[in-house]
């Protein structure tokens, strides 16, 4: 049903696999660490441009300029055209291209592809979630033995703080952390059971409307780190996990966000 879709990813997957002398091609968005690339944004353009060829009636809320226009459309892409740019930068081969269709505030289809290790997610709502055509699960493990996934909201300093409470938190519950860089695949590599739990303190709809379909279709559960909806049209914290960690997490998270200091941290 999607097939167009996901087609599409995948013909953009080559761009990044053909990038060469991606140092030249950077420029900052503001931050330092804010980092956008003449691939970034071919990547993007060629995605629009297809996807509307394909289905003409969606809308785009896409990253790079922000793009948005979605006004009056009942269904629209949100698009992450390289997630993991801070590595795509050094040459660390861990970034991906990201879509979610968002219908009515949910999102029903999305795709993840990592070129790199050709990894295609999919999932579209109620059918499941899959890597390379093989259905995926979450696991079930529980808090104490779970690997962490986290990301570090770079680009939201207000979030610093909130995110060491997270680490300093769980350190001695779980089993250990990993920080790969794309928020993508973090949700994509829990739903696949490679991870257990992930949690970041702000980051952006095309971060993780793919994703987040991903990890639901993949058995998994996933909100805004107070528990609440994650929101598609807005910054917002994301945790993802099974039934059992991610409970544990959101406790943890209503608990930190008690604390004086940490009011409005997490959003
Ligand atoms: C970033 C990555 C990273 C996460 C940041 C995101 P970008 O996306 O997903 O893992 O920690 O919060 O903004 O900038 O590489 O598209
Ligand atoms: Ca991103
Ligand atoms: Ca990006």
């Amino acid at each position: 049903m999607y097939q167009a879709m996901v087609d599409i990813v995948l013909e953009a997957g080559k761009l990044l696999l053909s990038a060469r002398n991606i140092q030249d091609s950077v420029s900052s968005k503001g931050l330092a660490c804010d980092l956008v690339t003449a691939y970034d944004r071919a990547v993007q353009e060629q995605l629009c441009r297809e996807l509307l060829a394909a289905y003409p009636q969606a809308g785009i809320y896409a990253e790079e300029e922000e793009l948005c226009s979605i006004e009056g459309k009942d269904r629209y892409f949100i698009i992450d055209p390289i997630d993991g740019t801070a590595n795509f930068v050094r040459g660390l081969h861990h970034s991906c291209i990201s879509v979610g269709l968002c219908e009515k505030g949910e999102i029903v289809a999305a795709c993840v592809y990592n070129p790199y290790a050709d990894e295609l997610f999919t999932a579209v709502k109620g059918r499941g979630a899959y890597l390379n055509g093989q259905q995926i699960h979450v696991t079930d493990t529980d808090l104490e033995h779970s690997m962490v996934l986290f990301g570090s909201a770079i680009y939201y300093r207000d979030t610093v703080p909130a995110t060491l409470r997270f680490v300093e938190e769980l350190f001695p519950k779980v089993l250990d952390f990993r920080r790969g860089g794309s928020a993508a695949l973090d949700l994509c590599y829990l739903a696949a059971g490679k991870a257990d739990l992930f949690f970041e303190c702000c980051l952006r709809p095309w971060d993780y409307a793919a994703g987040s379909l991903i990890v639901t279709e993949a058995g998994g559960m996933v909100s805004a780190l107070d528990g609440s909806p994650l929101r598609f049209y807005d910054r917002c914290s994301v945790a993802a996990g099974n039934r059992g960690n991610f409970s544990a997490l959101i406790q943890l998270s209503q608990a930190i966000a008690q604390e004086g200091d940490m009011k409005g941290r997490i959003k």
